[in-house]
């Protein structure tokens, strides 16, 4: 097939690797210096809607594949439909799961789904005076989209004023944080747990677990996510209430009420002595939990993700291999805040099938690979068993080098005590 996968970063270089390994001819926009390895990079962002669906014709692109959430939510998928080109992802009213917390929230209340308690406001004091009287731990959320940095566990009233303030005052999301979301704190540990859905069938992914503060034993600022690991063998007990009580209830609600939901579902949840609640929808594939699940996948990727724009899912059957896969994101300094970019990169030359090197925020300047993004590299290996695969991730990590490179040392230990 020709294919078109929309996006340039570590999630979309896994989707790029996979689909390369079935042998599938792969155009990626824009694309990174690893996935120019693989595919031929096309210079066009990933928010030139037009440009994109103009490319898809010209070229006979037999399917465009979605990588992250802004082109979703601002439309791609209904600009490529009424052009009658096949895409796999969610259209615009789908995507408001994850581009408003409150619309998700909402979503979740008509279809009993298990979730945090909440309150929504779009004015600061009396925000602030919720707070107040809801008392600590509490969890601040940006409404709209945030690059996985929108939301704060604040512990105390100077945590929770200083989000509150960056949010709605300072505006430092821009128009996503003048309303926010104000929930009550969960505890328990984090899963996810992402599906195909083509309105109809869903097919649950095999679960991973992403580590979304930058600093060992889960302490420090959120980031898009600094690890992850899969299966989650330890959790899998939840599966079968995940998808009975979460995503099925969500995947046949939306449809009865005539607006099917098509693309992956991702299901971020805490396990909570209540039983799992969700903390997050999001309308696409994990990043980094997409480069631990690809590799472990047995299908044609493809052949997946056309069924699901196909509207014929139950014609597939996934299988995924024995064993386990692990990522450990290499972040450039200064990450999560402003990342410092151009800094040479060196990388290990050889290695071995069960090893890859995803390429995150990286560029080309002179021939010379430097940093160019907060998340660099989403070192991943698989292996018989999590202690197998993290061990070789990490030897592998050894090797990749540029000044100031920071990682969690603790990615999937949770799976190992
Ligand atoms: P989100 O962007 O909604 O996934 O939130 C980012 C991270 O914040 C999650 O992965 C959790 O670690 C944490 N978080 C979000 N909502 C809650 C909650 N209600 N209770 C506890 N932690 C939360
Ligand atoms: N890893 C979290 C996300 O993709 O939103």
């Amino acid at each position: 097939m020709d294919i078109l996968v929309v996006g340039g970063g570590g999630r979309e270089h896994a989707i790029v690797w996979k689909l390369n390994n079935s042998g599938h001819n792969i155009f990626c926009a824009p694309g990174n210096p690893g996935i120019a390895d693989i595919a031929e990079c096309v210079t066009l962002q990933v928010n030139q809607l037009k440009e994109l669906a103009d490319f898809a014709q010209l070229h006979k692109i037999n399917l465009t594949v979605v990588g992250p959430e802004d082109p979703l939510t601002n439309g791609i998928v209904d600009q490529f439909e009424k052009r009658s080109l096949l895409i796999f992802g969610p259209n615009q009213e789908s995507a408001h799961l994850e581009g408003s917390k409150a619309y998700a929230k909402k979503v979740m209340e008509r279809f009993n789904v298990p979730t945090a308690a909440y309150m929504e406001f779009d004015d600061y004091e009396e925000a602030l005076s919720y707070v107040e009287k809801q008392g600590f731990p509490i969890v601040i959320k940006a409404d709209g989209l945030a690059a996985g940095k929108g939301v704060t566990v604040a512990e105390t009233i100077e945590e929770a004023e200083t989000a509150l303030q960056a949010a709605m005052l300072q505006k430092i999301f821009g128009e996503s944080g003048t309303k926010v979301v104000i929930e009550e704190c969960l505890l328990g540990e984090e899963m996810t747990v992402l599906a195909f859905v083509d309105g109809k069938t869903v097919l649950p992914m095999v679960p991973s677990q992403d580590h979304k503060q930058v600093f060992d034993g889960d302490r420090g600022p959120n980031t898009g996510g600094m690890g992850a690991y899969s299966p989650v063998t330890h959790l899998e007990k939840w599966i079968p209430e995940i998808e009975k009580k979460i995503i099925r209830p969500v995947a046949e609600g939306l449809a009865a009420e005539g607006t099917p939901y098509r693309g992956v579902l991702y299901t971020g949840l805490m396990l909570t002595e209540n039983g799992p609640k969700v903390i997050e929808f999001n309308v696409r594939f994990g990043d980094p939990e997409a480069q631990v699940i690809l590799p472990l996948l047995e299908n044609d990727l493809a052949e997946v993700l056309l069924a699901v724009a196909e509207k014929r899912l139950h014609e597939i059957d996934l299988s995924w291999k024995a064993g386990a896969s692990v990522c450990v994101i290499a972040a450039a300094p200064g990450y999560p805040g402003p990342p410092i970019k151009g800094l040479p990169i060196s990388l290990p030359k050889n290695f071995t099938a069960e090893k890859q090197i995803f390429h995150a925020g990286t560029a080309l300047q002179n021939e010379q690979l430097v940093t160019n993004g907060g998340r660099v590299f989403g070192v991943t290996s698989q292996g018989t068993n999590i202690a197998e695969a993290r061990q070789r991730a990490y030897s592998l990590m050894e090797g990749v080098s540029f000044k100031g490179k920071h990682f969690r040392r603790d990615i999937a230990s949770k799976a190992l005590n």
